[in-house]
């Protein structure tokens, strides 16, 4: 079952640059900053109350978010809705006939775990569901 809004991504060119609005101006409070090398990926976690915002920077010029900031620029890239049992969500999905990037679980930023599913199936929304590690 989907439990809410776990977090939402944010495509940045530069972490250090992003925090200067998100963390100095806007006054979210820095979490940490973690490296996910399956992803290609720095991953800054900002909270603003029960909110978290993760500002996402490539690693790598074949970094799927460097592709993404090249096509549409910075910008909002996914939303992360949190599930209690993301196997049986997936199953459910799957018959449902929604396109899913990942048909299993990997693992994410946190030690979650996590898994895409298309945005052709959402609305335009690319979607993540994870099933926070605790
Ligand atoms: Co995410």
């Amino acid at each position: 079952m989907i439990q809410g809004i776990d977090h939402i991504g944010i495509a940045v060119k530069s972490i250090d640059e992003a925090k200067k609005f998100w963390v100095d101006t806007l006054g979210l409070k820095f979490s940490h900053i973690e490296e996910v090398p399956e992803q290609k990926v720095r991953v800054a976690m900002l909270k603003a109350g029960e909110m978290t915002i993760e500002l996402l920077e490539p690693t790598s010029l074949d970094s799927p978010i460097q592709r993404f900031i090249e096509k549409r620029g910075e910008g909002i890239h996914h939303l992360t809705l949190a599930t209690d049992d993301l196997i049986e969500q997936l199953k459910t999905l799957k018959s449902a006939s929604v396109n899913l990037i990942d048909e299993k679980p990997r693992t994410g930023a946190g030690g979650a775990q996590i898994a895409f599913l298309h945005p052709k199936s959402a609305h335009g929304v690319l979607i993540e569901l994870c099933e926070p590690h605790d």
